[in-house]
């Protein structure tokens, strides 16, 4: 979809128009006949002021979207996405391709808003069908105060969004953890300022990773362990003199401490040994979510120069039951040294996971760690599939902040608790800790603190996204399928450092 920033009269506009109504205020330019005011103004007095209606103006249509500006930004911005994915079902069915949008009367970021859902809703997994599918070709955006640069920046990051959902889509025959690290390998090179390196079996070995390895063991694939580097410059107060260059580390300058990003990266979950029953084992080609997720924030953040340092690490396997799969009561060494026994072949994206963690801390001194990943069933269980079950130690600070931008994008956290007597529930008998609880009670939380054992000290962050990561059906502005959720509130996370 191509988005152009015009100037629309609605009045003459000729074209398939879509227009924004959030303000009793814009009235006077109502693009609209005296009936269809009235029908309008009729449903706002009866306090109905979300929904949208199409007109006839033919051959052309208009799509009018009527919204409450009253409430809070958050809420407007987020009722405008949902509204977007209404218009987009309509001109699907009317087959129009191309319209124009007008955001007279209406804020910037609520316009912003509607694209965005727009852009979200028209995304389909179209790779394996030979059926032609329908997606918007244009559309031109009119809005006083929306900036070129700011449109431009949004659209680089809706297409980091795409990627990471096709990624998720991708079934692993044909995205094993070798073809998806050279993905990322391909993407990084055309990327200026990020740096990748892959790592293989060998090189995972002399490394000592033993979850990463314990996991790879029944696959016939062989493990990859990616990172990811972006250095967008340092931060304004650990600079010498003055302000960086946007995207530039200014020579002589402190390397600032980075933001650490760990995405789970487990290709599929057959569950190992302990193999999943019946369907709960469709749709784990979703598995490596979260490592599509930390690789799209940097490419999103070195594509827009964003002023900041972040480091992606991305183990990659998948789970399977292969000859010389891991076992319960094996007993993995982890990166760290810590020993794990293993109760559960299925609770194997915390062992992958601890590695990569631990290598974080021995080899990057970050500023904090922050880990998406689809870890839980019972992530789900808690909260369904409206938010990121979260948990943080020693980054209060920045468990808020991620708070404060996932309310703003609508990519919600709600954070559990880590009191000290869940620590009881994965001390093993036979080793240092053991893979899953002692009970199945509050699962995700003791997925957290066995990941945060690993963090030792270093403020972290665990993101728990098995719920919003794959939709089985269709939700919001989403498609059934991925929905790269988790990007979005990751890039506004990392905007938000300079402000
Ligand atoms: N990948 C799954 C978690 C999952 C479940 C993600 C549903 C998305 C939707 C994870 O590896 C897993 O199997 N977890 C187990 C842990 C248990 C064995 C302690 C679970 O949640 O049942
Ligand atoms: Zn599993
Ligand atoms: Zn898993």
């Amino acid at each position: 979809m191509v988005y152009s920033l015009v100037d629309i009269d609605a009045k003459s506009y000729d074209g398939n128009m879509v227009f924004l109504y959030g303000d009793e205020g814009a009235e006077r330019n109502l693009p609209l006949g005296r009936r269809e005011v009235e029908l309008v103004k009729g449903k706002r007095a009866k306090g109905e002021k979300d929904f949208v209606v199409g007109f006839d103006r033919l051959p052309k249509r208009l799509y009018f979207v009527s919204f409450d500006s009253e409430r809070g930004a958050s809420e407007v911005q987020e009722g405008l996405r949902r509204r977007a994915m209404e218009v987009l079902k309509l001109m699907e069915r009317d087959g129009v391709k191309e319209a124009g949008l007008s955001g007279e009367g209406t804020l910037p970021e609520e316009v912003a808003a509607f694209v965005e859902g727009l852009t979200l809703a028209d995304y389909s997994f179209d790779r394996y069908k030979s059926r032609e599918c329908y997606h918007l070709d244009r559309v031109e955006v009119s809005s006083m105060f929306l900036k070129e640069e700011e449109l431009e920046s949004q659209e680089r990051l809706w297409n980091r969004i795409w990627w990471c959902r096709e990624w998720v889509n991708m079934p692993v025959a044909d995205l094993n953890a070798e073809r998806f690290a050279e993905e990322l390998e391909e993407v990084a090179k055309d990327l200026e300022g990020v740096k990748c390196t892959v790592m293989d079996r060998k090189k995972i070995e002399s490394l000592r990773m033993g979850g990463l390895l314990g996991v790879n063991k029944g696959s016939v694939d062989e493990p990859r362990f990616v990172v990811l580097e972006y250095d967008g410059g340092a931060r304004p107060e650990s600079l010498a003199a003055g302000q960086p260059e946007k995207g530039r580390r200014p020579a002589g300058a402190p390397e600032e401490q980075p933001i650490v990003l760990v995405g789970k990266g487990v290709m599929y979950d057959t569950g190992g040994l302990n193999i999943k029953p019946e369907d709960y084992m469709q749709e784990m080609k979703s598995d490596m979510a979260g490592a599509a997720t930390m690789a799209s924030v940097v490419f999103a953040a070195a594509d827009n120069r964003l002023p900041v340092r972040v480091v992606a690490l991305l183990p990659l396997t998948d789970n399977r039951p292969g000859f010389n799969a891991y076992a319960a009561d094996d007993i993995l060494t982890m990166y760290d040294g810590t020993t794990v026994e293993v109760v559960n072949t299925d609770a194997e994206g915390r062992l992958i996971l601890a590695d990569a963690i631990a290598y974080a801390v021995k080899n990057y001194n970050p500023r904090v760690i922050i880990d998406a990943a689809t870890l839980t069933g019972a992530a789900v269980r808690a909260i369904s599939t409206f938010g990121i079950a979260a948990m943080q130690t020693n980054a209060e600070r920045e468990m808020e902040m991620l708070k404060i931008v996932g309310e703003e994008v609508y990519e919600r956290l709600v954070e559990f608790p880590m009191w000290k007597e869940y620590d009881e529930l994965i001390k093993s008998e036979y080793a240092d800790l053991r893979n899953c609880g002692t009970t199945p009670q509050a699962g995700t939380i003791t997925a957290g603190k066995f990941l945060a054992h690993f963090a030792k000290d270093v403020p972290y962050v665990h993101l728990d996204i098995a719920g919003v990561a794959y939709f089985t059906k269709a939700q919001q502005y989403y498609r059934a399928g991925a929905s790269g959720v988790g990007v979005r509130l990751l890039y506004a996370y990392l905007q938000m450092q300079n402000n």
